[in-house]
């Protein structure tokens, strides 16, 4: 397999000659590292139907960056009523069922999750994996199942702090990736729809986020991992997101790093303002670079 330079440096020729053929705007999403960054909220269970119609107010969408807001799944309609139809962000679910219909009582399918408006869902999630034991098993079929069934997927892995302290962290973070792939088949998915969260448990709802180092060496361990199941072109065209108790004043930093795309983001997104001001902050740091 190639390496990862020699793929950067083959699509960095190509992209260099369709850019002198085009005149500039065709190829840029094609370049190694400049990937469009992504960054997701993530509300859990929070808000009301009033913080829902007046969140899209304050929103204000950096220029360049992907935005995706997963609220509680009874109001994603309210939702996508209240941001309008200019769509300033896309929608997301936080959770899906991977049989298509039946008596799986307090689910819903992908198609539901589609008609109501989501393009998105977050799977795998450690608060998931956890509370509701969700096991690799289970995250695979709805990783493929959401695949399938039209919707993005933003795949959450990460270690605990014990896992992290015992020197387990890449075991722990090779595991639940390759375990969450087993069930794709050939073709790879178009990695526009595959989006890797690294979330260590530890920093999740903490206060205390992974430093840019830890996070950068996480990110940049799960694209060889997915440069192996797929292939380096695969997997540097691939976002990946940190998540873990990001705010406007950590998320600079963070962003800063080469392998982290964007994040998905917790309690600050329950506030407009912060939310934005995380997009602003990762859209100025991805365009310095
Ligand atoms: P947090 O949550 O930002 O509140 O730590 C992140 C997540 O669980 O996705």
């Amino acid at each position: 397999m190639a390496t990862r330079e020699e793929v950067e440096r083959l699509v960095r020729q190509v992209v260099g000659e369709v850019l002198a053929a085009t005149g500039g705007a065709a190829a840029v999403a094609a370049e190694p590292g400049r990937r469009a960054p992504l960054v997701a909220a993530n509300w859990k269970m929070n808000l009301l139907a009033a913080d829902v119609r007046a969140w899209p107010a304050k929103l204000e969408p950096p220029a360049g960056v992907e935005l995706v807001v997963c609220p509680p799944l009874v109001w994603l309609p309210l939702l996508r009523e209240a941001l309008g139809p200019a769509a300033r962000a896309a929608l997301g679910a936080q959770n899906v069922h991977p049989a298509p219909r039946g008596a799986f009582t307090g689910e819903h399918s992908c198609a539901m999750l589609r008609d109501a408006g989501a393009s998105w869902v977050i799977v795998g999630h450690s608060e998931r994996r956890a509370l509701f034991g969700e096991t690799d098993a289970f995250v695979a079929e709805k990783l493929r199942a959401a695949l399938a069934g039209g919707l993005r997927v933003i795949l959450c892995v990460g270690e605990r702090l014990a896992e992290r302290d015992g020197g387990a962290t890449f075991r722990v973070l090779r595991g639940q990736l390759t375990a969450a792939l087993a069930d794709l088949g050939f073709p790879a998915p178009d990695p526009a729809t595959l989006v890797v969260a690294y979330e260590p448990v530890w920093a999740i709802g903490t206060g205390r986020h992974a430093t840019a180092e830890q996070a950068q060496e996480a990110a940049a361990f799960l694209r060889e991992r997915l440069a192996e199941r797929f292939d380096w072109r695969w997997a540097l065209a691939a976002r990946i997101l940190y998540g873990g108790s990001v705010t406007p004043a950590s998320a600079a930093e963070l962003a800063a790093q080469p392998d982290i795309d964007g994040f998905l983001v917790g309690g600050a997104s329950l506030d407009p303002a912060a939310f934005s001001s995380i997009a602003a902050a990762t859209a100025r740091a991805k365009e310095r670079r």
